[in-house]
């Protein structure tokens, strides 16, 4: 059994995500040796609560041992002294500065902690602009190589989003449609009406699009877009995904139609934010993948803290057929739309026009609905879909560097633009 070490064990992260997961990947008969690791001193009954606070599973607390350390060479060596197993999985469940990050590679490399069986987990955001991507990548490459590295979007495994591929490329009825001769425009919403918690001074470097676009929502809109892949492989799949990626752009590369960011009353007083920041907690983009089959499709994607209602959603919405059996009428039709809700129903659901509606004398729109929760059946949660890759060694769902580096690419003009703090609006 290999061991599974949470590196920042007294973490939101940890507390919030990755020991609930684990709670139910063992309930189901997925274990691990589990190890807790981090700066606080705990006794073994402190730490044990903070699992069990976290899990309401007592058997889970009572397999974990806490080490204290910090993250530096005497640290890791003396967590190496208690790991029964070589080989290991560490989840850093830390802030991922470069820095920190980059001195843990380092202590885990130099210590021989990664073996050809090993895995280390860094979350997202991978540098905060191209440059510090690009060096955290080459820190990577540099000490224990890519292939000992998982990079996780938690976006990428939650259940919705694994079932576009099956949903897209298992359907021929999609598939034939799929193009700007069928499809009008797409629009990807991540909204949330949390604000920053107590993340400000993570966030106020960060802002919206860097947060959540660069990474979930461009993730979403290349699987929404990308051609076919060769075969059901990683390889394969980074190859479509980079060929919209590297195409993308804003939509007719107009900045000043295509970018919308906003501020929330009452951020510049929020706990680590800047009394001044200018930092966007909202953003609108719309991009375009200038390639024959996407070009003039706009790609809206909408994301923010506080806003009206938390929503994680794709809608495809298709062209009207204008030459249809009502004459006139027919602009009058609504559209027929896919939309792929991701949160909260976890739903697909096609609207199609399927009723005659007498008084009007035109057909009205129905939704037809693929729910994917009913009450005997729970989803796994993207944690526990990433554990389980990583366990499994699967790496369809994780971002590959190259994809990375292109969303930087494309992001760091955008928030580096003259005009870009001037469209900053209060809301
Ligand atoms: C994280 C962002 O990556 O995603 C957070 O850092 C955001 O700011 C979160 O709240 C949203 O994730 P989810 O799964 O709740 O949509």
């Amino acid at each position: 059994m290999k061991n599974f070490v949470v590196v920042g064990a007294s973490g939101d992260l940890a507390k919030n995500y990755i020991f609930p997961a684990l709670s139910n990947l063992y309930k189901t008969g997925t274990e691990f040796n589990y190890y807790g690791f981090g700066r606080t001193d705990f006794t073994p009954d402190q730490f044990s609560q903070i699992v069990t606070i976290a899990t309401d599973n007592q058997q889970l607390s009572d397999r974990f041992l806490y080490v204290t350390g910090n993250y530096d060479h005497a640290g890791f060596a003396a967590l190496k002294g208690k790991l029964i197993n070589p080989d290991s999985i560490f989840y850093l469940a830390i802030p991922t500065s470069y820095e920190l990050v980059s001195a843990i590679l380092t202590s885990l490399h130099d210590l021989h902690l990664v073996t050809p069986d090993s895995m280390v987990v860094i979350e997202k955001p991978f540098g905060t602009d191209l440059a510090s991507a690009k060096l955290l990548m080459d820190r990577i490459k540099n000490t224990i190589g890519y292939s000992r590295v998982f990079l996780v979007d938690h976006y990428l495994t939650k259940e919705l989003v694994k079932n576009i591929i099956t949903l897209r490329f298992a359907n021929p009825i999609f598939q034939n449609l799929w193009s700007n001769k069928f499809i009008k425009d797409i629009t990807i919403v991540a909204t949330e009406t949390k604000g920053i918690d107590d993340r400000g001074q993570y966030y106020d470097k960060t802002g919206a699009i860097r947060d959540v676009i660069q990474n979930h929502c461009l993730q979403l809109a290349s699987l929404i877009t990308m051609c076919q892949p060769e075969a059901f492989s990683p390889h394969d799949f980074v190859k479509e995904k980079m060929s919209t990626l590297k195409n993308m752009r804003l939509f007719l590369d107009d900045f000043d139609s295509s970018v919308s960011i906003g501020q929330y009353r009452g951020y510049r007083q929020e706990k680590g934010v800047d009394p001044q920041s200018t930092t966007e907690t909202k953003a609108e983009l719309i991009f375009e993948v200038d390639k024959p089959q996407w070009r003039g499709v706009p790609i809206k994607i909408i994301t923010g803290k506080k806003l009206s209602q938390k929503r994680t959603e794709i809608q495809v919405t298709f062209r009207q057929n204008l030459d249809c059996l009502w004459g006139d009428k027919c602009v009058l039709l609504p559209p027929n739309r896919l939309t792929i809700n991701i949160f909260p129903s976890n739903e697909i659901r096609l609207t199609i026009n399927s009723e005659f509606n007498p008084a009007q004398n035109l057909p009205t729109a129905v939704d037809l609905r693929l729910g994917y929760t009913d009450e005997n059946q729970v989803i796994r949660t993207a944690y526990e879909n990433v554990i389980a890759d990583i366990a499994a060694d699967i790496r369809i769902n994780t971002p590959s560097y190259q994809e990375i580096i292109a969303q930087w690419q494309l992001i760091d003009p955008i928030v580096h633009h003259p005009n870009f703090v001037a469209k900053l609006k209060e809301y």
